[in-house]
């Protein structure tokens, strides 16, 4: 079997590494499914990559298990199967400790990890039959802080976490791997321009061993790589991506 007759799953697919990621995935020919909360963005990325190949926009919400269910007994109504799932839709709640409510924390930890094991869960049975695999979007924030960031930073910390106890329960059929990024600049992939006035200087690059802050694709080929039958001796890998910066210390 080729990429032609398989089937992925991409989380937050409508914008950012998750579009990019739904974009290398249809021109290697799978057949995309992008499961998005924004609907504006899961249309427009749809309609975008149409001419490519096959996409289909599910509006999800990864944190609600209906949705989430409903999008994977949809996806294998329609297409059959399932050969991958890149769980990689996340939010974020940057604020100090004390004025963090139980809610920002509940939403965080229930988009970026719960999120992660109910998707997981709802396609491991057709994953299984498959014989796919499952990427999970972590962070290196998982491995390394700044303040204010804990409801973020705990819930990448879990998604690695989650990813070898998965990849122990769901192999050997499904292999589940990890990914973290560094700094990836995704602001031509987004609905809304995110990057800073000015974009990005000089020592934004060259702060980095690689010299350069990363882009989508550094993690979509990464993915590509981990889906195919080449990487069938890795699981359970937590995978760093950004260009170096995690490598380097900094004392003043
Ligand atoms: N860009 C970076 O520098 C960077 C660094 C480290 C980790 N990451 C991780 O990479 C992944 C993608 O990041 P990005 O920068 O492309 O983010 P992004 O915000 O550009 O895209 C995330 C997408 O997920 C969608 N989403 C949010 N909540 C959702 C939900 N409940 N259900 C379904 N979809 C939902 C959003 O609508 C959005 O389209 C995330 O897991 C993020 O934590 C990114």
């Amino acid at each position: 079997m080729n990429t032609r007759d398989k089937v992925a799953v991409v989380t937050g697919g409508g914008q950012g590494i998750g579009k990019a990621t739904a974009k290398t995935l249809i021109e290697n020919g799978y057949t995309v499914v992008i499961a998005e909360v924004d609907k504006e963005a899961g249309k427009d990325t749809a309609r975008q990559f149409s001419s490519r190949g096959l996409v289909r926009f599910a509006h999800t919400d990864v944190a609600d298990e209906d949705s989430v269910n409903s999008m994977i007994r949809d996806t294998v109504r329609e297409f059959k199967r399932i050969d991958l799932l890149v769980n990689n839709a996340a939010i974020s709640a940057r604020r100090p400790l004390a004025s963090l409510s139980l809610k920002e924390w509940d939403r965080v930890i229930g988009v970026n990890l719960t999120g992660t094991f109910l998707c997981t869960k709802h396609a491991a049975p057709h994953l299984k039959r498959t014989e796919g695999s499952i990427i999970n979007i972590a962070s290196t924030r998982a491995l390394m802080s700044e303040p204010d960031t804990e409801a973020y930073s705990a819930s990448k910390g879990g998604v690695s976490a989650l990813t070898h106890s998965l990849a122990l329960s769901l192999g050997p059929q499904i292999r589940v791997n990890c990914i973290s990024p560094g700094w990836i600049d995704t602001s031509g992939w987004n609905k809304k321009r995110t990057v800073k006035k000015g974009g990005l200087s000089v020592e934004d690059h060259s702060q980095h061993p690689c010299g350069r802050v990363g882009k989508p694709e550094d993690m979509s080929s990464l993915i590509l790589y981990l889906a195919s039958p080449s990487a069938t001796f890795i699981t359970g890998a937590h995978f760093v991506v950004d260009g170096g910066m995690t490598r380097k210390m900094i004392y003043v």
